[in-house]
């Protein structure tokens, strides 16, 4: 008779224990950490929250993130129903609005006539737009890196912008950081990096998202570099 009590049926043998996978919102929070850490110590940034500028640069980077939310919002649209994109697109993150009058304030009625990006605002929002159109899960990656970054650091250059340049607390002029519908932002953060860790993509294809981000935050830094040229302390 055939030993078969010393072989054991594959259903019956333990799995090897899996190695306790880290929570994606842990993986791409941690992969862009250096690069949260040179985006805020850009000089432009450091400058900015410094009180070191006028009002006339905090006008030029609000500009700027007129075209980039410009560029995530005008997908959402489309991307509403994508099972990847789709669940993060929600109507209370919307920045466009509240940047037009942050920027009617700080340009006058006229703020929008002759503007134009920066080549390297140009080529961020052309990125974005690339992924809402190729590549949800990319698009992912910016959205991420843009609305979860405006929810935590954010808060502390609105701080900052109604201390140096005198705008109403939560008014005209800083209302890009203000979200109105969000009346509990760390209770708003848990629920969207669950969202992360229920991304529904492969292995393979979330390192791309890793990856993407890791991208986002170089395009913002070139932004920041290009800010920076164009205000450079006189002092
Ligand atoms: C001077 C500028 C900045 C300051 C002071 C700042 C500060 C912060 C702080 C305090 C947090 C919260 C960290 C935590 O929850 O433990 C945070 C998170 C974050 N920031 Fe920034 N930040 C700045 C610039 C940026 C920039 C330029 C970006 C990208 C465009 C960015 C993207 C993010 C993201 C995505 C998170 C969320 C990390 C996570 O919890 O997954 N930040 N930031």
């Amino acid at each position: 008779m055939e030993p078969s009590s010393q072989a054991p049926h594959p259903s019956t043998v333990a799995p090897a224990p899996a190695a306790p996978s880290t929570p994606f919102s842990t993986v791409i929070r941690t992969a862009s950490h250096a690069q949260h850490t040179e985006a805020e110590n850009s000089s432009f940034m450091s400058d900015l929250l410094g009180g070191r500028l006028g009002v006339t640069a905090y006008r030029r980077y609000t500009e700027q993130l007129w075209f980039v939310y410009r560029a995530l919002e005008d997908a959402t649209g489309a991307l509403a129903g994508d099972p990847v994109a789709g669940p993060f697109l929600r109507p209370e993150l919307a920045r466009t609005p509240e940047l037009e009058r942050d920027l009617a304030h700080l340009g006058g009625p006229s703020w929008r006539a002759g503007l134009q990006p920066l080549p390297a605002t140009a080529a961020y929002a052309a990125r974005v737009t690339e992924c809402a159109h190729h590549w949800p899960a990319g698009y992912v990656a910016h959205h991420y890196t843009r609305y979860l970054g405006d929810l935590s650091g954010g808060q502390i250059i609105r701080g900052t912008a109604e201390k140096t340049w005198g705008f109403t607390r939560k008014g005209d002029g800083v209302r890009f950081y203000v979200f109105e519908d969000i009346a509990n932002p760390a209770a708003f953060k848990r629920s969207y990096r669950a969202l992360l860790d229920a991304l529904p993509v492969d292995e393979v294809e979330k390192q791309r998202v890793v990856e993407e981000c890791r991208r986002a935050f170089r395009l913002n830094s070139a932004v920041f570099h290009a800010l920076g040229e164009e205000f450079p302390l006189s002092a």
